[in-house]
């Protein structure tokens, strides 16, 4: 699990003393961590193929006709403590096949673990979070799980999970999933973060609901003139609970000459909806080495941007040559540096993409490494007409 949150002490960028912001973070809403995603995608067998090969998940647990669910298909993956479902719609017309109508593959779910889901269901929508399932048992002979969710940005959800009453595979309903098809991991370790992009002007909103419902506090936050491109621009702020498990960066469109990313991603997407995870590696050099031998596209850092690199970051521990063949980008706080290289988008609409990190200290995001990330994403938007 990442360090304790309040090494972020002293950040720049940090608008207030996070020891302060933390003594104020109330912990009615105490996680454990992500449990799962849920991914509602056009045809989760065919998903579930690609996220092994390309990404090193191991088959985990099934739900579907020959569980006894009529109406969807869920494959449940896993590597280290990251748990993938992906789920489709076998009928016609319902709420699944609604979203991926809207909104192309995507997240609905972004599930978190909690010791009691009734008592977090009660505790956020007492505070004013909007219902998306009461809190409901479900049980099998390995046990019981108690679930419950409200919504969050767009038709995004979170689900509570208490799972301290259940020994079985992933959830009652699912059975363990068995494949002679296994390809190696690529050591990812557990999500570091998950990134929302809302509509123009809500950044503030949904900090403020992940403030008041649910407990989070702000750690760090972007003006849009930080990131900024000749081009386009957003803001952002990162929102985190109180153990720092769980951080939630929220970005809005800002004006800028031409389109903004996120302005791309919201009209695809239909609305506010789930821009990248970013998954930990401890190597990442090997984790992107065998990404990119299965067939994952990564986003283009021009060679340039390794010239001043140690200039800009001082000295670290890989040779600046291999990360410039991988085209990894780093960058340096207070505390430490880091290493991350993005996706190119992952499904067939522009919209989510996947974050490969490595921190070495550093707790923050990688803010040096904006222009350049932005100026690569802006090239993929130039050949798609949408910049
Ligand atoms: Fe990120």
């Amino acid at each position: 699990m990442p360090a304790e949150i309040k090494n972020l002490k002293d950040l720049k960028n940090t608008e207030y003393s996070l020891k302060k912001l933390f003594s104020e973070a109330e912990d009615f809403l105490p996680l454990l961590g992500t449990d799962y995603v849920e991914l509602y995608v056009g045809n989760a067998k065919q998903a579930a193929h690609y996220y092994k090969t390309a990404f090193g998940f191991q088959s985990l647990a099934y739900a579907g006709l020959e569980t006894g669910v009529k109406d969807r298909v869920s494959y449940v993956l896993q590597q280290g403590k990251i748990r993938i479902v992906l789920t489709s719609p076998l009928q016609k017309g319902g709420a699944i096949n609604k979203h991926i109508d809207l909104h192309g593959d995507g997240v609905k779910v972004v599930a978190l673990w909690v010791e009691d889901a009734t008592a977090a269901f009660n505790e956020t929508t007492k505070r004013g979070a909007k219902p998306y399932q009461k809190p409901t048992v479900d049980k099998d002979e390995h046990g019981e799980v108690v679930t419950s969710g409200i919504y969050t940005y767009g038709e995004t959800v979170h689900m509570f999970i208490e799972r301290k009453n259940y020994k079985g595979t992933f959830l009652p309903g699912f059975k363990s999933w068995e494949s002679h098809y296994n390809p190696e991991p690529v050591g990812l370790k557990f999500i570091d973060h998950m990134v929302g992009n809302v509509g123009w002007n809500e950044m503030n909103t949904w900090c403020k609901f992940y403030g008041e419902v649910m407990g989070f506090a702000q750690i760090i936050s972007f003006a849009d003139d930080d990131i900024a491109t000749d081009y386009t621009a957003l803001m952002s702020k990162v929102m985190s609970n109180g153990n720092g498990r769980v951080k939630f960066p929220i970005n809005e469109p800002a004006k800028g000459i031409k389109k903004s990313q996120i302005e791309e991603y919201l009209d695809f997407y239909n609305g506010p909806g789930v821009q990248h995870i970013a998954v930990a590696t401890d190597d990442i050099v090997a984790t992107v080495s065998a990404m990119r031998d299965r067939g994952v596209e990564f986003l283009y850092v021009p060679d340039e941007y390794y010239d001043d690199l140690l200039e800009r970051v001082g000295e670290i521990d890989e040779d600046v040559e291999v990360l410039k063949k991988h085209g990894i980008l780093i960058d340096r706080d207070e505390e430490g540096y880091l290493l991350q290289l993005f996706t190119k988008t992952i499904v067939d609409r522009p919209t989510m993409f996947i974050e490969v990190i490595q921190r070495k200290g550093a707790q923050s995001f990688g803010v040096g490494n904006f222009k350049a990330l932005f100026e690569a994403i802006e090239r993929e938007q130039a050949l798609r007409g949408t910049l």
